[in-house]
Order: structure tokens, then sequence, then C-alpha cells
């Protein structure tokens, strides 16, 4: 059967770079992007793209129908730092947005649907090291315990209507396509940027704030592997671990200075996205998503860090 894939969400740091690599893989007019803004020039170039709002029902019915989608992935969210600053909005974003999804996957008889999750969904009193699967959960913001209800949705639609939905909990992505969008990781990709343009850069995590992180092309690869798994193999319907590669500011830092050994960091105090990183996971176990597809990583910090420079480096 020929895919109808339909992403919501398109334009920010995940959409940007799996709507090219879906449209690599099963042709470009396979692949709908999909945002409530206009997009950027790649993505306009290369295939369909729709208009679209999560929260118009209406609207997003109408895409539904004309287009009957076999996958959809629903990137479109208000990530940590932001959902501080609105709460309400990024509860409202995240949780009806998904709920929408949901149910017009089931009218229409989607066959597969994607929904990101983070380790946002741990707290405080979660394990902090090898964070596992299954653990107590006790999310204290918005974006963290939206993540956490909607993978409880996900797996709710799985078991009592069958809809085969499947989630990753990423790990901080580091990128350079597309920038992040108002994260508590972000100051993983701001580095890079800066680094090349002013030759220093002010972290507004701590130097030893350790988490977890993943390339891009890791997580890219990592989110078609697991909708390409059969169904029958996959034994989580909330949202896999996925743990990529742990480190600090400084650590990153120390790994920028190798190859610009001119670069320089500084630290802010008391900004409010480091209480937001402490609640987090300092390292995740991903047993699940090894044993039940395959998972396995590519890039390490040496590698995401020559790889930033040199692509980054011919983009400004
Ligand atoms: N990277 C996200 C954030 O920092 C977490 O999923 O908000």
């Amino acid at each position: 059967m020929s895919e109808k894939i339909l992403v919501i969400g398109a334009n920010g740091q995940i959409g940007t770079e799996l709507v090219m690599a879906l449209r690599n893989i099963h042709g470009s007019d396979s692949v709908i992007a999909s945002d409530i803004n206009d997009p950027g020039y790649a993505i306009r170039h290369s295939g369909p793209y729709e208009l679209v709002n999560v929260l118009d029902k209406d609207n997003l019915h109408h895409i539904f129908d004309k287009h009957r989608p076999t996958q959809v992935y629903l990137l479109a969210a208000i990530l940590s730092a932001v959902g501080e600053q609105k709460p309400k909005i990024a509860w409202d974003l995240n949780m009806t947005g998904l709920l929408h999804i949901l149910d017009f996957a089931v009218e229409f008889k989607t066959a597969k649907v994607f929904w990101p999750s983070s380790i946002a969904v741990f707290g405080p009193n979660s394990p902090q090291f090898h964070t596992p699967q299954y653990c107590v959960m006790d999310p204290n913001t918005v974006y963290g315990f939206s993540k956490l209800a909607g993978e409880r949705w996900c797996e709710y639609y799985f078991t009592k209507h069958g809809l085969d939905v499947r989630s990753i909990r990423y790990p901080g992505l580091i990128g350079w396509r597309a920038n992040p969008g108002g994260g508590t990781t972000d100051y993983a990709v701001h580095i890079f940027h800066e680094a090349l343009k002013k030759g220093k850069y002010q972290s507004f995590l701590s130097a030893d704030t350790a988490l977890p992180m993943m390339y891009m092309d890791d997580a890219i690869r990592a989110t078609i592997t697991l909708m390409d798994a059969p169904a029958d193999e996959l034994t989580i319907r909330s949202g896999y671990n996925l743990a990529g590669i742990s480190f600090t500011p400084a650590q990153l830092t120390a790994e920028i200075q190798k190859l610009m050994p001119g670069f320089e960091i500084s630290y802010a105090e008391n900004d409010p996205r480091q209480a937001i990183a402490d609640s987090w996971p300092k390292s995740i176990d991903d047993g699940y998503a090894q044993r039940d597809w395959g998972w396995k990583l590519e890039y390490d910090l040496a590698d995401i860090t020559r790889d930033m420079l040199t692509n980054l480096k011919n983009m400004i």
C-alpha cells in the first residue's frame, strides 16, 4: 500500500528534518507537510503543504477528509520553558491538539500515529541516573505533565480503539537545520551558533548540569525505525525511553574547544530553566527500545560537535 503521510508541526525543530527524511523515503507527493505558519524554503519547494491549526477542529477534519492519511505525525507543541510562561495555552495546545488527532485517526482509520513524548515526563522524585521506563513520575512543568497525560491518552486509544499509536520520550535534540523552539535543552544548540558567530556563549544552565541529549540524525532514524517496526513487537504504547548521550555544558564546551581553542563560556545565574533541568533525569535507560525495535545510538559527543560546527559554518 502506498503511504500518505501527514506531518503536523512541519516547521519545528523535528518537523523540518522529519519531512525531508520522509520525502526521501516515500517520495515528495506522499508526505503532506503542515503547520500553523508558512513553510520555509526547503519544505515549500519539495512537496505538498497545508496550513493547519490543530486547535481548529473543522479545518483539521477537512484536512483528514481531503488527504485520508495512512500515517500522521503530530509534532505541534509548546515546549518546557515557554510552557511555564503560558501554562494554560501550553496545556490546551499539547492536550486538545493530541485529542483531535487521536479522534480523527480513529474516524478516518489512520493506520499509524506518531506523537513525541519527552524526558520531561520525569520529575524530581524519579531516579535521576539510568532512569527506567517505569518508575515514579511526578513532572512539575506544564509541558512535562501534558506529555505524561498525553502518553496515557495514547495508550488508552491503543487499548480502547485499537489505534496504532507510537511514541518516543526524546532527550534534548541537537541539529543544525532548524532551531529549537523554547525548551530547556536549547542551550546545546545555541552554543554552536554563538561559538561560530561570536566565539563565546553564556549558558543559561550551570556548568555541571547533566542532561540526556541526542543528535537529530539519530532522533529521526529512531522515529522512522519505530514507525516501521512490526506492531506486535512493540510492548510500549505510552512513550519509549530513549537515552542518547548525557553531558554537561562544561563537557560540551571542552569538546567545542578541541576544535575552536579560543571559544569562551560563561554561566548565567538564576535562570528559571535551571530548576526545570534539575528536575529531569541525568541519564536514561532505553533497554525497551533496544529490545523491541533494535535501537542503537550512532553519534557521540565528538561526532555531534564536529558535525554541528561543519554544517553551521556554511550557514552562518
Ligand atoms: N527538549 C525539550 C525541552 O527542553 C524537552 O523535551 O523542553
